[in-house]
């Protein structure tokens, strides 16, 4: 259930890479469901297609599905003029598009990790090039998804930590040089989210519960609260939320403590002689 008005998107378009599954389809809905019209784009043609019919039925707003890939300045640029053709404008853009797989530095050819740059980070810059025109018109807002990993030294990450290391960079250089002209640039860095392609390629299912334990908010994240995080960015309540990184992973990232070195999260659910229990570990 959404807290703001189903109405507040009304009359505003959405641009969005990677749309066609999951993080990015479950934000182009919650933006549907509060007005906007949308165009998702994504590489395989009929699944692009297949997700913008099912937004437009699931919400009664209208999205466009196209065939397209962020690597290709001119794939993008058909899709911005589609866009504009159909619906007039482009107030908010989702640079969603990524790849990702898990692999040791030892095991990634320099093709592997080029091709993850081009898509996330390349691929952001793309998005931003053939659609700041619109954006700047509209006075509107981007978002990038990226991601906490590059926050630690990640293993078999080292391609999506400089590709997401260089979109948060990316996006406060966008917050600096266009905020003046009315755009606000921000990103969000999602933490695991359940039921997504990102979850079921990077997280083995025998970890799950072991990895649950140690995520302070004692669950993964969902579409939904993604979707959630998306619609405030965009929302006039952020209006003066601009260059910044808004990490939902229910604090994720802050707990290095792993439930072998400390009993996480029992130690703090317990009351009792704290320093005794530490001693004992010792
Ligand atoms: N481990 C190591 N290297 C890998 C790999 C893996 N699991 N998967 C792909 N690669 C390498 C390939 O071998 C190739 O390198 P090479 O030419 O030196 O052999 C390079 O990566 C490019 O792979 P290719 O399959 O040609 O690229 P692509 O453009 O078709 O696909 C990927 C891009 C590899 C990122 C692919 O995983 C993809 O399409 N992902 C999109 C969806 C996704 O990742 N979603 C999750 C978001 S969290």
């Amino acid at each position: 259930m959404s807290s703001f008005k189903p109405d507040i998107f009304a009359g505003k378009v959405a641009f969005v890479t990677g749309g066609g599954s999951g993080i990015c389809y479950g934000m182009t809905q919650a933006l549907l469901a509060h007005g906007a019209n949308a165009t998702i784009l994504g590489r395989r043609e009929a699944n692009i297609r297949d997700a913008a019919a099912k937004l437009t039925k699931d919400t009664g707003k209208e999205c466009l599905g196209i065939a397209g890939d962020v690597r290709k300045p001119e794939s993008l640029k058909a899709a911005i003029e589609a866009t504009v053709k159909r619906f007039g404008r482009i107030d908010f853009v989702i640079c969603g598009a990524a790849g990702n797989f898990l692999s040791p530095i030892s095991g990634l050819s320099e093709n592997a990790f080029k091709t993850v740059l081009e898509i996330d980070t390349m691929g952001t810059y793309n998005t931003i090039k053939a659609t700041i025109g619109e954006v700047k018109k509209a006075k509107g807002a981007y978002i990038a998804i990226s991601a906490t990993l590059h926050y630690r030294g990640s293993v078999l990450q080292a391609h999506v930590s400089a590709a997401k290391a260089g979109i948060d960079a990316l996006m406060n250089v966008v917050a600096v040089e266009y905020g003046p002209a009315g755009v606000r640039a921000n990103v969000i860095a999602p933490g695991p989210i359940e039921g997504t392609e990102g979850v079921a390629r990077l997280i083995p299912k025998d970890v799950i519960a072991e990895t649950t334990k140690a995520i302070p908010s004692q669950r993964y994240g969902t579409i939904e609260d993604i979707g959630n995080a998306g619609v405030f960015l965009f929302s006039p309540a952020a209006s003066y939320v601009n260059g910044a990184v808004l990490v939902v992973d229910g604090a994720q990232w802050h707990n290095s403590t792993t439930s072998k070195s400390v009993p996480y999260p029992d130690m703090f659910l317990e009351e009792g002689d704290t320093r005794s229990k530490i001693a004992s570990r010792l």
